[in-house]
């Protein structure tokens, strides 16, 4: 149980790195918390303007995720690993650096089922980027990828990650609440083609 205390606060300082607000700050590009929905995220980046900066956000959240994940499977073993992707979920929805405020989880939740299943991994982020791609909205496509997740672990029968990603996937819709108001409002923007 030490062990597995350990992972889970190495998983949690993993996924507390704000990448999307590091990059920002390091490229000057203004104050994400003042920009679009004042969420750390890469779609939130991409609203300044630079693809680049919210391209690595991705990726580093992302990354975060995975890179717990394989360190503690790694390291020690397959519960370990999974509550340490866990963890970094949560670390990045809720670091203690931004007094708890923080992230979706959207591509730290990406990251770390590409790490847990990466068919299951990659069906996700396929899913995620035909919802974006289809409704150009970025919210509908992290909720659509949320909810089928779940699904496709199932349907590749990854049965001991299926309760894990559900309640992934409650946390991330319960992250995009102010998101499910605007979509209800009608006033949730689209992703720019730019
Ligand atoms: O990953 C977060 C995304 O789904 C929504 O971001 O900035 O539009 O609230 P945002």
């Amino acid at each position: 149980p030490a062990l597995l205390i350990l992972w889970a606060i190495l998983g949690y300082l993993l996924g507390s790195i704000p990448f999307g607000m590091v990059l920002t700050k390091l490229m000057n590009l203004g104050d994400l918390r003042s920009i679009g929905s004042g969420n750390i995220g890469a779609t939130n980046v991409l609203r300044t303007g630079n693809k680049a900066a919210a391209a690595g956000t991705l990726i580093l959240d992302g990354g975060k995720g995975a890179v717990a994940v394989l360190l503690a499977r790694w390291l020690a073993a397959e519960d370990a690993a999974q509550l340490a992707g866990f963890m970094a979920f949560l670390g990045h929805c809720y670091p203690v650096w931004l007094r708890f405020r923080g992230g979706k989880g959207v591509a730290t939740f990406l990251g770390l089922v590409l790490a847990l299943s990466w068919p299951v991994g990659l069906m996700s982020c396929a899913t995620w980027l035909a919802a974006v791609a289809m409704s150009r909205i970025s919210s509908v496509g992290a909720l659509v990828a949320a909810l089928l997740s779940t699904g496709w672990m199932v349907l590749m029968r990854e049965y001991d990650l299926t309760a894990l990603t559900l309640v992934l996937a409650v946390l991330i819709f319960w992250r995009h609440r102010s998101n499910l108001a605007r979509l209800k409002q009608g006033t949730e923007p689209k992703v720019s083609k730019k």
